[in-house]
């Protein structure tokens, strides 16, 4: 496809017209940064859900999975360090009067630097054919190298200006930089400024007793300040993990990018409490189990990478992301902290309430350290979606556009067609359907040519197409079509469930690990 903005553009309409995604409130022209997931993206965002569960949950012994609810006493967000720590550095262009996150006028600059590395790589490629190494001419040539050394020095410099709260520097880099508004070209910047994040609400019916709260900005917290009652009911040791799933919400100051940074979101978040002094080890151990996981999807190795924090959250001692190669470059997908025992010990003072654990076999009692893998539903989804979008010239000069969703994701497992409304195809059609749909998420479909059904199912990202004929009246089999390949084999009914299960069973894919 054409460029980067023309298939992020692409991803956005086609996830529109296929019942992907849509704009919160459209016909009132919608919210921004909020969006609905319609019936195919709930689906796969339900698929993901699960994938993410069994391999965390189901698949460990040692953690175990709650649903805390979003609203939560608010001396959670005191003890948590959200209500004085959780803000972004935002700055307005006095021209074009938009507000932008500064940190991330500045991430985008380095960004564009990355982009002229891949470019250097693809020219050399070209150039060396199949004598080049890529590793060594990342590593020794000197067009890359500066590009390197400048962003890393840039991304340094930031990371610490804003560690010691120094928001004058991060506008002189922004100057230094010469970062101009990406929508109108001016230079001519307002001072940076702090803005905290959370959302606030109220809860009782009259003014005077209500009280203030703020809809949670992580579903972390719910998990802390259940420590306690989940290791006691479960009789859990440590090392052991509590992971949950569910929405939260930030007032993001740039709210762009589709679903990539939205207002309310999900998090699919686990936090593993470890004796303190092993977290490296843990945190090491969950960076490597985590990639696992995406690589097991098969979307490609390339498309990866770590990246380690400069500058540290409030509760770290390391963090790492998992950044994923989006149209518009590679961003977070993934973060993997390391909180030290900073929550629990708050919460702690806070409540009054003792958050420790008392170790049988040492001995002793202690609050754990806390490694946690957190990683954005929607952000996940976003990856899988335009990974998979994909246009392919075929040999008789035409084109389709299909996507190529891992087929253990995908909402709708096969598509059951007759080839023609008559001759009783039909029926046998409704009946694979009532067969099939006790183990997969399926569909019935007559309507228009075959070719155009599959091409509907293609775009839909379908895995397989099953056609009913006038043979299988005689001899009870019928074609099934694989959406990647378009190859069509004859099978019997019979054989269709353990066909389907092969390609689409979570087992299979997360035994990849
Ligand atoms: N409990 C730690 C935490 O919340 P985070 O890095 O702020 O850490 C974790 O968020 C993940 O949540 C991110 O890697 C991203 O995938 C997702 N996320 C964060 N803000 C988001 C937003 N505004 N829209 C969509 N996803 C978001």
């Amino acid at each position: 496809m054409a460029n980067n903005e023309d298939q992020f553009k692409k991803v956005i309409s086609h996830a529109k017209e296929y019942g992907y995604v849509f704009q919160s409130s459209e016909i009132y022209d919608g919210l921004s940064a909020v969006y609905d997931y319609a019936q195919n993206g709930a689906q796969l965002k339900k698929n993901i859900r699960e994938y993410w569960w069994k391999a965390m949950v189901q698949m460990h012994e040692n953690i175990v999975g709650i649903d805390a609810a979003i609203f939560m006493h608010p001396t959670t967000w005191k003890a948590s360090g959200h209500v004085d720590a959780f803000n972004d550095p935002l700055i307005d262009n006095k021209d074009s009067k938009k507000r932008y996150r500064a940190d991330v006028l500045i991430e985008d600059y380095v960004g564009k630097l990355d982009t002229k590395i891949e470019k250097e790589v693809k020219k050399a490629a070209k150039r060396f054919g199949d004598a080049f190494d890529k590793d060594q001419f990342l590593a020794t040539n000197p067009r890359v190298l500066g590009y390197k050394e400048k962003g890393d020095a840039i991304l340094k410099r930031m990371g610490q200006s804003l560690e010691k709260e120094d928001l004058a520097d991060v506008k002189d880099l922004i100057e230094e930089l010469e970062i101009a508004c990406p929508l109108s070209g001016s230079k001519n910047w307002t001072d940076v400024k702090q803005f905290n994040l959370m959302f606030g609400t109220k809860l009782g019916a009259s003014a005077e007793n209500a009280m203030d709260l703020y809809l949670r900005p992580e579903t972390a917290q719910g998990i802390f300040v259940n420590f306690l009652n989940v290791q006691k009911t479960g009789r859990m040791k440590i090392p052991f993990g509590i992971a949950q799933t569910g929405k939260a919400f930030r007032n993001e100051i740039v709210a762009r990018q589709f679903i990539f940074r939205m207002r309310e979101f999900e998090q699919m978040e686990m936090q593993f409490f470890v004796k303190p002094g092993t977290q490296k080890e843990w945190y090491e151990q969950w960076k490597e189990t985590r990639l696992k996981w995406h690589l097991s999807l098969g979307m490609g190795p390339d498309n990866y990478r770590f990246h380690d924090h400069e500058k540290l959250a409030h509760y770290a001692d390391a963090a790492s992301d998992i950044e994923f190669r989006f149209p518009f470059g590679f961003k977070e997908l993934e973060g993997i902290h390391s909180r030290t025992d900073f929550d629990l010990k708050s919460h702690e003072e806070f409540s009054g309430k003792k958050l420790r654990y008392f170790d049988h076999e040492d001995n002793e009692s202690y609050i754990p350290y806390v490694v946690e893998t957190s990683i954005g539903l929607d952000r996940m989804f976003l990856a899988v979606f335009s990974n998979s979008l994909v246009e392919e010239e075929l040999d008789n000069n035409t084109s389709r556009v299909v996507l190529k969703l891992p087929a253990v994701l995908a909402p709708t497992k096969a598509a059951i067609f007759p080839l023609v409304k008559k001759d009783g195809l039909p029926e046998i059609a409704r009946q694979i359907v009532e067969d099939l749909k006790w183990e997969f998420d399926v569909l019935y479909d007559e309507k228009d040519a075959v070719g155009k059904r599959y091409r509907r199912q293609d775009a839909a990202g379908t895995p397989f197409c099953i056609t009913v004929d006038h043979d299988s009246i005689a001899d009870n089999t019928v074609t099934i079509r694989h959406r990647d390949t378009m190859e069509q084999k004859r099978v019997p009914i019979a054989d269709l469930k353990s066909i389907i299960a092969e390609e689409v069973s979570m087992k299979k894919w997360l035994m990849k690990m």
